[in-house]
């Protein structure tokens, strides 16, 4: 399901309730509803079928893809439960225990606690979690507050639809793969860490499934803004434009690039499958924020200070006729 579909089917309906402690609806990475005067919970949920072959590593990208949107939001998380769906005739049950034992392990180090779950028989395996996290009052990140001449960063490269389709496929490299998916088991723990060292940052997201353009599209129309992109400057897994070339680009992928290309302006001439790079979905992307110029360098030694590699992808411009430009060329291998 591309953008597009997501966004008429909740346009269908009405989002819309009676109650001022309802803080952020159905419009951001979480929810997020005023339980007190000065908390905010913040809550998410998602799962999704298996990307990997090992089920350890899927039930660990599961978890932290779930944990992420809390992170994104500025939270803590606090609680988590699994949504597991698994075919129990079919399969080894052994093989659910390790996708479960993946996820225990990611809310464990996430901080969090597993409080329960569901599971059903059915006859693809699907897995994830429901998170819920707090943060202070006031205090949660949207993607709202992006202003002029701040600066982009990104936390994680991109291009893993297509390196997981390339993994389905069989044509994948396997060191790509290793690399991939430690990369997607990654939580955005540490990263929003630094964020929130540095305070008023300004604006972020994670970047998922509507890939690091329709994200980035997402903000600059939250914010009423431009983003500017250096195609050079954005990390990009190995061998993702060689596969992407070769064919290996999923259909939500090409979903995302008719999504954001009518608000899209690409200044050097870039190939079909150069551009489904930057517009592939991802699964547990890293962070993308927006960040007062003033405030760049602190931030950079606070990624630092907490191990966390990040990427200066380009800044914030006022509104003009795109929402979003992408520029430069992709440096390939
Ligand atoms: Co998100
Ligand atoms: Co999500």
């Amino acid at each position: 399901m591309g953008p597009e579909d997501l966004q008429g089917i909740l346009s269908g309906l009405d989002l819309a309730f009676d109650d001022p402690r309802l803080i952020v609806g159905a419009t951001d990475d979480a929810g997020v509803y005023a339980v007190s005067d000065d908390t905010w919970l913040v809550q998410t949920v998602d799962f999704f079928t298996p990307i990997v072959d090992d089920a350890y590593a899927y039930g660990q990208v599961a978890a932290a893809n779930s944990l992420s949107d809390i992170f994104a939001m500025g939270g803590t998380p606090i609680t988590a439960m699994a949504l597991a769906a698994f075919p129990i005739e079919d399969l080894p049950v052994a093989i659910l225990h390790d996708i479960m034992r993946g996820g225990l392990d990611k809310v464990r180090e996430a901080g969090a606690v597993l409080v329960g779950g569901h599971t059903i028989d059915d006859p693809i395996p699907k897995y994830g979690l429901a998170v819920t996290g707090v943060v202070p009052a006031g205090q949660i990140w949207t993607k709202e507050g992006a202003r002029p001449g701040d600066l982009l960063y990104l936390t994680k490269p991109i291009g893993t639809g297509i390196l997981a389709k390339a993994t389905k496929d069989g044509v994948i490299d396997h060191q790509v793969e290793a690399s991939m998916v430690a990369w997607m088991a990654q939580l955005n723990r540490a990263a929003a860490q630094a964020v929130r060292s540095v305070g008023t940052i300004r604006s972020v997201t994670d970047v998922t499934g509507f890939g690091l353009l329709g994200h980035a599209l997402e903000m600059a129309r939250a914010s009423g803004v431009t983003l500017e992109i250096d195609a050079s400057r954005v990390p990009v897994h190995p061998t993702a434009f060689r596969q992407a070339k070769a064919g290996e680009v999923p259909s939500g992928t090409w979903d995302n690039v008719r999504y954001v290309e009518k608000d899209l302006d690409v200044v050097e001439a870039l190939s079909e499958s150069e551009l489904a790079v930057y517009a592939d979905g991802v699964t547990s992307g890293g962070l993308l924020i927006s960040c007062r110029p003033e405030l760049s360098a602190e931030l950079e030694s606070h990624f630092a200070a907490e191990d966390v590699q990040f990427w200066p992808i380009g800044r914030v411009v006022a509104e003009s006729g795109h929402h979003l430009v992408l520029g430069g060329r992709p440096v390939t291998e």
